[in-house]
């Protein structure tokens, strides 16, 4: 039996706390440091290639980060023929042995790592040390140790039924081949997910990190080594994605993709190995958590505490990690007549935000990723400023990239149903707020189903259970984690499985055994005595 799985305890960094000494120290540590190589890793032989690329900090995008050696479509090819031979072993581990790896591994990041993958967290991907702290400690400790027990479940699954004189079993094996993960930017847990959970079921990994949390996950590469994880069975592959993940899934062997990341390159990698489908071995597995534009709902019925309520959380989802959860919130459906008291409210609360270095704990907002995310939701606010009718910022909207990618956290107020802040994804700290009829509550679910292709987040807050029940059957299509008067973003681990459906993703709930149960292959087994 596992030992009891329980969540990662958070800690709270108060001032004077020995955490927030050590935070600051591994932060300092990691400063005085830097930047560090990382290097490719085959077969666990570290590669320096000589092709370096690097990773900025994007509170201050003149100091390097890391440089990292880049893989290329040769080297892949190298990576790809060296798990299939660390596979014959790792697949026929016990599982408990597999699973020894990835438990101790939660383990060296809750004890001896967690400061470190912290800071390079911080100070690489832009999150302040309380977001820092939920994905990086609690999350990613949470989807290694809560995997080991889907995990278990999965295995445990027999028939229930033996006809006399046969025995009836059900065998989970991994696929034949392998498994390219391919992760985002935007946390790091989701970054150490992407290989785990696939590795625990045996399976190998070509792990392509995100060029804008490649520091913080060679960490976590290198603390899933350390727990004991045999060479081979996850190489760690940065580059440039054309070239590594075009070898990969042109290679015969390819039998799954583990992807979180946009819609856009998701639908192109779907297209690209439904086009290849003919070489490979079997129907590859290809499982995705992509784009959203996620909701904030409220329910005429909502006294003015609720309305607060709704105010406070709106800030924390639209603004937390600067809009850059995929679950985060970014439009806003609000009643005419509770208008006037959510404005005053937002506004109170947006006015509390201060901006800056995220080395500087009192700020709540940091940077945004990159000069590019920069340049598309600096964009998006100079079309609401000027270019669409009915539509005006009402807090926020300045950007300033002379030192750090930093964009205010804006609020954009419009009458048009089909603005196009309020219907396109954006992917940073923009929200965009439409008023309704209250009469039109019905009218309204079905705008926010209808007017973007995404189903990933959503939160209706509502006050008695008629409306709860009318709104959750009205918004059902609209996303795959539906919160009641709380928040859209923020899913724990062992408590809401997370992943959308629509364009947002193939709805395979990380954090369960729905997901782990797509990297198995299964085969059942009747035996006649
Ligand atoms: N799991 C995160 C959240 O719910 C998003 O990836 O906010």
């Amino acid at each position: 039996k596992l030992p009891v799985i329980e969540n990662e305890a958070m800690l709270n960094y108060a001032p004077g706390s020995p955490e927030r000494a050590k935070i600051e120290h591994a932060l300092k540590e990691m400063i005085a440091n830097g930047p560090v190589e990382i290097p490719v890793v085959i077969n666990g032989e570290k590669i320096f290639t000589k092709k370096i690329a690097t990773q900025v900090n994007p509170s201050d995008h003149k100091k390097i980060v890391c440089k990292y050696h880049e893989a290329d479509a040769a080297l892949t090819k190298k990576a790809i023929e060296g798990a299939e031979e660390a596979k014959a072993r790792w697949e026929s581990l016990p599982f408990n042995d597999r699973v020894a790896v990835f438990l101790k591994a939660a383990d060296l990041l809750a004890v001896k790592y967690r400061y470190k993958v912290m800071a390079a967290t911080m100070l690489g991907q832009g999150k302040n040390i309380w977001q820092a702290e939920i994905d990086a400690a609690a999350e990613l400790c949470d989807f290694l140790r809560f995997n080991c027990k889907y995990a278990e479940e999965i295995y445990q699954q027999q028939p229930p039924k033996n006809s006399p004189g046969t025995w009836n079993r059900t065998e989970f094996r991994a696929l034949e081949g392998f498994v390219l993960a391919v992760s985002p930017f935007n946390f790091t847990a989701i970054g150490g997910n992407l290989p785990a959970a696939p590795a625990l079921m045996g399976n190998v990994v070509i792990w392509k990190p995100s060029p804008g949390a490649v520091y913080s996950n060679y960490l976590v590469y290198e603390i899933l080594v350390e727990a004991g994880l045999p060479a081979g069975v996850i190489q760690f592959v940065p580059g440039p994605a054309e070239e590594i993940v075009g070898a990969a899934i042109s290679n015969p062997s390819f039998a799954s993709l583990h992807f979180t990341g946009s819609t856009h390159v998701f639908r192109k990698l779907w297209k690209d190995i439904g086009n290849n489908i003919d070489i490979y071995k079997s129907y590859p597995r290809v499982v995705g958590e992509t784009g959203g534009k996620n909701y904030h709902m409220l329910h005429p019925s909502l006294d003015k505490d609720g309305v607060r309520h709704a105010a406070l959380q709106t800030i924390r989802a639209a603004f937390e990690y600067q809009g850059q959860k995929c679950s985060a919130c970014s439009r806003v459906y609000v009643p005419k007549s509770q208008f006037a008291d959510f404005r005053r409210e937002l506004l109170a609360e947006h006015a509390k935000i201060k901006q800056g270095s995220v080395e500087k704990f009192e700020n709540f907002s940091g940077p945004v990723i990159s000069q590019f995310a920069f340049d598309k939701i600096k964009g998006y606010i100079q079309h609401a400023a000027t270019a669409e009718k009915g539509t005006e910022i009402i807090a926020g909207g300045k950007c300033d990239d002379s030192v750090g990618y930093f964009i205010e956290p804006t609020i954009i107020l419009t009458t048009k149903k089909d603005a196009k802040t309020l219907v396109e994804e954006i992917f940073g700290p923009v929200v965009t707020i439409y008023v309704y009829e209250d009469a039109e509550f019905a009218q309204t679910c079905k705008l926010v189903s209808d007017t973007t292709p995404y189903g990933l987040t959503g939160a209706l807050f509502a006050r008695d259970r008629d409306s709860i029940v009318a709104g959750s059957n009205l918004l059902r299509n609209t996303s795959g984690n539906f919160y009641i008067n709380d928040k859209c973003t923020g899913a724990v681990v062992g408590q809401q499985p997370f992943g959308g459906g629509r364009a947002s993703g193939t709805n395979d709930k990380a954090g369960s055994s729905s997901l782990l149960i797509r990297f198995v292959s299964t085969r059942s087994i009747k035996e006649s005595f």
